[in-house]
């Protein structure tokens, strides 16, 4: 089934994200633009969360399919929302105001829960799987490294990792690492370098 990759727990991950493509939603949500506190050398490059995120596979799967799709907000075949019938469609909240068919601790619902309030903290996210086997116990020691990139962590990332505290999924995730990291810009043109911007810029007098 075509769509974007499987996370370890079976469903598709990386659904909603800004689009790559569209400048407008790039500047607004990922580069560093200089319409903020940035010193210059920052513009055009973005600020990076990763979190290593450990899943426990093993009550996950004594999960029903049913208990699972509630956890992440999705259906594990098609990844739609629960609410509409494929990938792509927009998940109906209005329509669902006591989480009924979307529950309202459901991982997609509290991580964007489609209001006006919280549509400026959308972020780029990308999941890479890691599986490093069984651990000293034999149990499986694998997970994913989240990342995601926006221009501004506390505006964007933060509120939203705070409202995921205490989502149904957290009973087998366990995070294990990660920080936030400032990735440069990339290189412009031929005359261009790496770290161009940074390494030309005067350092501030003492
Ligand atoms: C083990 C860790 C995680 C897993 C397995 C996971 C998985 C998923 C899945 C399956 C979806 C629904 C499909 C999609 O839109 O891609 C999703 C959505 C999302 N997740 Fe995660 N996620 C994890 C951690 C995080 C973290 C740490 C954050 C941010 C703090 C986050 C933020 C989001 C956001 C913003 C969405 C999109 C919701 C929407 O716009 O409808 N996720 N995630």
């Amino acid at each position: 089934m075509a769509g974007v990759q499987r996370n370890l727990m079976g469903f598709k991950d990386g659904i909603e994200n800004p689009d790559p493509a569209s400048p407008a939603d790039m500047d607004r949500f990922v580069w560093v633009t200089d319409a903020g506190q940035e010193p210059a050398w920052a513009v055009g490059g973005t600020y990076q969360v990763v979190r290593i995120i450990r899943m426990h596979l093993e009550p996950w799967d004594r999960m029903n399919r049913l208990q699972q799709e509630h956890g992440f907000g999705r259906r594990k075949d098609t990844g739609a929302p629960l609410s509409g019938l494929r990938e792509r469609d927009t998940p109906d909240y209005n329509g669902d105001p006591h989480g009924n068919i979307t529950p309202l601790d459901s991982h997609a619902r509290l991580a964007n829960p489609r209001t006006p309030e919280t549509d400026h903290q959308r972020i780029l996210r990308r999941g890479y799987n890691y599986d490093h086997g069984l651990d000293h116990t034999a149990t499986h020691d694998l997970g994913v490294a989240f990342c995601c990139y926006q221009k501004d962590i506390q505006r964007q990332y933060e509120p939203i990792q705070t409202r995921l505290d205490g989502e149904r999924l957290a009973t087998v995730l366990t995070p294990i690492g990660g920080g936030y990291f400032y990735t440069l810009p990339g290189v412009r043109n031929a005359t261009d370098w790496y770290a161009s911007t940074l390494l030309t810029t005067p350092a501030p007098r003492p």
